[in-house]
């Protein structure tokens, strides 16, 4: 079993945290990778009101499934949606806006782990002086919103002599050479996103699944092309499949797909920046496809347990060998 200094204090059994991806990863994918022991994370609805984000969770989390966490982004966090995740998940998660202490008092308040994930070394400093558990670094090679520019092997052996609290790698991981060069270089495990969306458990379009599946090497990209969201609007840099860059560019009017919403179906214009996920309609290939640079090693869509257990023990067994 790989052992980390990461598992250790989260209590799970293997060093990998399933990245949050919004509607890409409900529920049941975070259920399916805490089972098999991994850490499986949601994303919590921007601008969620604490009572409706408490009767969210309620309805699916189980105390006996393993270690879940909750994921927030942007500034506009309410941090008494935040205790009411701290409450219920192992690990609360904070990415895309400035450590902040009062943010990680709520979720410790309830019980929780904070984990924040940063794009430079002063955030990783700044994080850990904010009393968060865990520093995620991510490199320039992750798939969806990229925070900074450096690539994950420089930014992540600088974090490590910077902070003392385990640190986790994201960005480009999707094999289990990669998590077995992470751990090498001494990060405590690794976050993995892109890897997650071809499994049986992801919310993602089929379609969108199909094109990971097609992209091969050197298959992405990071565009100001899908600057329509909440989190283009501080930065507008997310890294997707060079194929959806090229698509959207093709597109002739104003809506590229739609979205049901209430009684009726809510157009998406392009450069959109919404991942489309199972109940999105219309030109999927056109839309907002993000993809790690790893993505050339995800070509099956497995069941999660199976991705989790592939990469665990493939790590390790390269570990040994190494
Ligand atoms: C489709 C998609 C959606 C994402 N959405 C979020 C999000 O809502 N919150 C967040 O903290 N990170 C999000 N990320 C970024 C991940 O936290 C992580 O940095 C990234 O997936 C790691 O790179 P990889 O995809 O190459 O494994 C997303 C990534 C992808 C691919």
């Amino acid at each position: 079993m790989l052992s980390t200094r990461f598992t250790e204090l989260v209590g799970c059994d293997v060093p990998i945290q399933q990245a949050p991806m919004g509607l890409i990863s409900p529920s049941g994918l975070a259920l399916a990778v805490a089972r098999a022991g991994g850490v499986g994370t949601v994303s919590a609805p921007l601008g969620v009101q604490p009572q409706e984000l408490a009767a969210q969770l309620d309805s699916w989390m189980d105390a006996g499934a393993g270690a879940l966490a909750v994921n927030f982004i942007t500034e506009q966090i309410d941090p008494e949606a935040v205790a009411v995740a701290g409450a219920r998940a192992r690990m609360v998660d904070f990415f895309w806006s400035a450590p902040h202490a009062k943010l990680v008092d709520a979720a410790h308040e309830g019980g929780a782990l904070v984990n924040w994930q940063v794009g430079s070394l002063p955030d990783a400093v700044l994080a850990a002086e904010a009393g968060a558990d865990v520093v995620t670094v991510q490199g320039r090679e992750a798939g969806g919103h990229v925070r900074g520019d450096t690539p994950l092997l420089p930014l992540l052996t600088a974090v490590l002599r910077a902070v003392d609290v385990p640190v986790l790698a994201a960005g480009g991981i999707a094999e289990p050479r990669a998590l077995a060069a992470v751990l090498a270089a001494g990060a405590a495990g690794a976050r993995i996103g892109t890897r997650f969306i071809a499994t049986s458990e992801s919310g993602a379009h089929p379609e969108y699944v199909l094109a990971l599946l097609a992209a091969g090497p050197e298959g992405t990209e990071i565009t100001d092309g899908f600057a329509d969201c909440p989190m283009c609007a501080t930065l507008p840099r997310a890294r997707v499949l060079r194929s959806a860059i090229a698509a959207v560019a093709a597109v002739e009017g104003d809506v590229v797909g739609t979205l049901p919403s209430g009684d009726g179906e809510q157009p998406i214009p392009p450069r959109a920046g919404l991942p489309p996920h199972k109940q999105v309609n219309g030109r999927i290939d056109a839309m907002a496809l993000y993809a790690g640079s790893g993505v050339e090693h995800v070509t099956a869509v497995r069941p999660a347990a199976e991705v989790v257990r592939e990469l665990a023990e493939g790590a390790e067994a390269l570990l040994r060998a190494w």
